[in-house]
């Protein structure tokens, strides 16, 4: 891909800031261990756009990672439907949804989730080599990530020599390094203390405002939902409400 195309394909995914991204109708998910049932998600309506940062808060057990299971194609759920663009990925078989969830979709987890026998760049690599075949642009793609989280200098750590927050920041770019149209975060910062927590609000900031992505971040941390563009807030697996914020704070204003 050349640049001006590259240019003109991020373009168009700012230009689509407002389009529907994923739609939930009615969804609903009920584990069943035994012959109890347990209701994590009950009845549930979201619609995503681009360029969102919506911080999904609930107190644990609420069925925060439930939902993001399910907009990340990793769960089916059992009631509902769920549009991704113009793809009820509901109807997907597991091989597309597979695909699917390759193509599109960036998850960010409390703990990171880091391959610890790789180093940074090659935890990355390790995910671009997943959409991109050419050894050189595999390369490109993880340095111009790790640059982009701020680890150039770092690129040859291993996991276990990175702090927790650099360790986010590996994982974020690994997350990116498909371009995604959408980031899921589940406690991104749960592990983190404030400052360096603040130092990936600002990054997941940066990646929506800037780059027209869609953050769905998830936490039972309420310091967190002034940093949204949108706040829902999840109680016993139903949406208790959902508003938009028209002036969200700075990263760097949040504390906990
Ligand atoms: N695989 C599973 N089997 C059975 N029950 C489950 C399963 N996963 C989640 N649950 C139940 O569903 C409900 C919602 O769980 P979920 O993990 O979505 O909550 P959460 O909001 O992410 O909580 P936390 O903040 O503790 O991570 C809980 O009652 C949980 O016990
Ligand atoms: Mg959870």
């Amino acid at each position: 891909m050349t640049d001006k195309t590259r240019a003109a394909q991020k373009r168009g995914t700012v230009e689509s800031a407002a389009s529907l991204l994923l739609d939930l109708r009615s969804v609903s998910r009920v584990y069943e261990i035994g012959r109890v049932q347990v209701r994590a998600l009950d009845g549930v309506s979201l619609a995503f756009r681009g360029g969102e940062l919506v911080v999904v808060l609930g107190p644990s057990g609420s069925g925060k990672t439930t939902l993001l299971n399910l907009l990340g194609g990793l769960d089916r759920p059992t009631a509902g439907a769920i549009r991704y663009g113009g793809t009820d990925i509901v109807a997907l078989s597991d091989g597309d949804l597979g695909r699917f969830r390759r193509d599109h979709i960036g998850f960010v987890f409390q703990f990171f989730n880091l391959i610890p026998t790789l180093t940074a760049r090659e935890n990355v690599e390790f995910a671009a080599e997943l959409v991109f075949r050419d050894s050189r642009q595999v390369e490109d793609r993880a340095l111009e990530l790790l640059t982009l989280v701020g680890l150039e200098e770092r690129a040859d750590n291993f996991p276990s020599g990175l702090s927790g927050g650099e360790q986010q920041r590996v994982a974020i770019a690994r997350a990116m390094a498909k371009d995604p149209d959408i980031l899921l975060c589940d406690e991104p910062t749960g592990n983190l203390d404030f400052r360096t927590g603040q130092q990936i609000l600002a990054l997941l900031q940066k990646l929506t405002g800037e780059q027209g992505k869609t953050c769905v971040l998830v936490t039972h941390n309420t310091a967190i939902a002034g940093l949204g563009t949108r706040v829902v807030r999840l109680r016993d697996g139903r949406v208790q409400s959902d508003e938009a914020n028209a002036s969200p704070l700075a990263a760097s204003e949040i504390e906990w």
